[in-house]
């Protein structure tokens, strides 16, 4: 959601802004821009659509050493070119991008801007002019910049360019991510470091409500009362070769594919040379500690707390409840007395979770992050973290992180049953290297499973994933799946609810695609297959080795039966991979979807 870049340095600037742009890409946006200061003062160039449209649109003859870009996902005001950023005060003497909400945009405009008139409808819009207005009282830049940071409520990251002042760009961030990142004679700002990695791997945190004066030889960090702080850069974790396609043609399709080496990495990672698990001992006395755990995610990342739920009340005897992070800041349940609250998070920036993170906090109780970005805001703020090692994740759809989460779910629930002495017959190790195997399998099953996205999802408007006990919980996020990326209208549901309404739907030719992978209810979700079948539905079978019958569309390779997410969510991905592929469907960049959400 939402992507910023800033170069300032001896080079043309457009190269690494594009570039930086391209690599935000998988954030989800829908107009972008870039504004180049050179010695002709502000070039700007915004487009509604694609950065490959505004990288036709830049004019290639314009060479500045300096400038910002942004790709955005609307929130206030259509995609248009207007809306789109950077935008600029009414004498154009300042130039920002912003990547946020500005909650109180509306009582700025009423108590300072009544007498200017604005050129889009953006929150955005206010914070630059906010800092013109103070300008023509106090006539100094960095002054205006932080008497508008003060006022400002929400989220926000920004970089602003003065165009009287070719050495400077002003930085700042709440809540919304955003790095500077080091180089020699030039620095650059990102809200990834993904998107700068090419030119440097040295990077600053910024911390919220900081600003950070950006020159060509130095950078600068102030609080807001203008005390200067020191910080020292870390190194960028990130392989640059990660981050590329390669030879495939989308990056879902490569993250499915990586599946197994992730569970692999997981097994090293959490493991010591003495094959005892490895897990930092304050998250063990934290979770032997919790009389019930709340865990708190969304998307796909809630899907994958439902799995975990199982896993910990099932193995280490701790009853969990799990939920929607948009839903928890506003409809608080009863907590128990000794909370332990866990968040997912594939990027752990997500604006929902995080508002949860904050307010539990402040009522002082003990958090864990489980996330893929371990100096994401989700983990910092939490006091503990657990590192998912799937390597960066580009595609908007979530796949190796949703089951790298549901991994390290089940090593954390069999620690924690061991740290409380109870007796296992389950070496989560040893299960998930046969998991690991198992997706070798299934990953290298996509002709077959192309032809059951052709034979059962090729012309359908809706369709319905069913499934009961865990298998219910893959239906959700197959459902989830298929609808993010192909548009089909798929819903998720519980086997044996589906005849207390929703049946009501099923026609002839409804596609409904059954798990079938646990044994205690392999002939009960069968019963529900017969139900549909009965009303038309054009109904396949997923089942798994041992519990298979010979009409069964697809049959996995055997795993252990708490860890059948593992499995059988692979051929769903890749069934909605193919459906939204023959579609003719942006699979990486799906529609209105952002990869990773920091507004509420
Ligand atoms: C967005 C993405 C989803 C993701 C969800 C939660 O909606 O499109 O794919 O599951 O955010 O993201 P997180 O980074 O917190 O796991």
């Amino acid at each position: 959601m939402c992507g910023i870049v800033g170069y300032i340095g001896q080079q043309d600037s457009k190269e690494v802004l594009l570039t930086g742009l391209e690599k935000l890409e998988y954030r989800g946006y829908d107009s972008a821009g870039i504004a180049l200061l050179n010695q002709d003062g502000v070039n700007l160039f915004k487009v509604k659509g694609r950065i490959a449209a505004l990288k036709e649109e830049v004019d290639q003859d314009v060479h500045a050493t300096m400038g910002i870009g942004h790709t955005r996902w609307a929130t206030h005001g259509e995609p248009s070119v207007d809306n789109a950023h950077p935008h600029q005060s009414t004498s154009g003497r300042f130039t920002l991008v912003h990547n946020g909400v500005i909650e109180n945009y509306q009582d700025l405009k009423r108590e300072y801007l009544q007498d200017v008139t604005f050129k889009s409808e953006t929150d955005t819009e206010v914070v630059v002019q906010l800092i013109e207005k103070f300008y023509q009282t106090n006539q100094d830049t960095l002054a205006s910049f932080r008497q508008t940071m003060e006022l400002l409520k929400g989220s926000y990251a920004i970089a602003m360019i003065d165009n009287e002042d070719s050495d400077t760009l002003y930085v700042s961030k709440n809540k919304s991510p955003l790095l500077v990142g080091l180089g020699n004679d030039f620095n650059v700002v990102a809200s990834d470091a993904m998107a700068t990695l090419k030119v440097t791997d040295q990077y600053l945190e910024i911390h919220d409500k900081e600003i950070v004066i950006v020159n060509r030889e130095s950078v600068t960090i102030q609080k807001l009362d203008g005390t200067v702080l020191e910080r020292s850069p870390y190194t960028a974790q990130i392989d640059a070769s990660d981050i590329e396609k390669g030879t495939y043609p989308h990056f879902m399709l490569k993250e499915i594919d990586e599946q197994p080496i992730v569970m692999r990495k997981i097994i090293k990672e959490y493991q010591n040379d003495n094959n005892e698990l490895k897990l930092d001992e304050n998250i063990r006395t934290a979770m032997k500690a919790a009389d019930r755990i709340y865990i708190i995610a969304a998307g796909t990342s809630y899907h994958a707390g439902l799995v975990g739920k199982e896993f910990i009340e099932k193995l280490a005897k701790i009853p969990v409840e799990v939920h929607v992070a948009s839903e928890f800041s506003y409809n608080m349940p009863l907590l128990s007395e000794k909370p332990l609250f866990i968040f997912i998070s594939q990027s752990g920036e997500t604006a929902d979770s995080r508002a949860v993170l904050v307010s539990i906090k402040e009522m002082g109780h003990p958090a864990l992050t489980i996330t893929n970005v371990p100096g994401s805001t989700l983990s910092r703020e939490a006091d503990y973290t657990l590192h998912l090692y799937a390597g960066p994740e580009i595609a908007v759809a979530s796949t190796k992180a949703y089951t790298a989460q549901i991994a390290v779910l089940a090593i954390l629930a069999v620690d924690t049953a061991r740290a409380k002495g109870l007796e296992l017959d389950f070496d989560p190790m040893q299960e998930l290297a046969i998991v690991a195997n198992a997706m070798d399998v299934l990953t290298a099953q996509k002709e077959e499973i192309e032809q059951l996205a052709t034979d059962y999802l090729a012309t359908s408007r809706n369709a319905f994933f069913i499934g009961r006990s865990a298998d219910y919980n893959v239906a959700l996020e197959g459902s989830l799946k298929l609808k993010e990326i192909s548009y089909i209208q798929a819903e998720g549901f519980a086997g044996g609810e589906l005849k207390h309404g929703t049946i009501a739907l099923i026609e002839k030719g409804t596609p409904v695609i059954a798990l079938a992978t646990q044994e205690n209810v392999n002939y009960s979700i069968r019963g529900n297959v017969q139900e549909v079948v009965a009303r038309g539905a054009n109904a396949m079978i997923v089942s798994m080795k041992g519990l298979e019958q010979d009409d069964d569309a697809f049959v996995l390779p055997k795993v252990h039966e708490l860890l059948t997410p593992l499995a059988s969510v692979v051929p769903l991905q890749l069934l909605a991979y193919y459906a939204a592929l023959h579609r003719g469907c942006d699979v990486d960049k799906p529609r209105n979807l952002a990869k990773s959400v920091t507004v509420e």
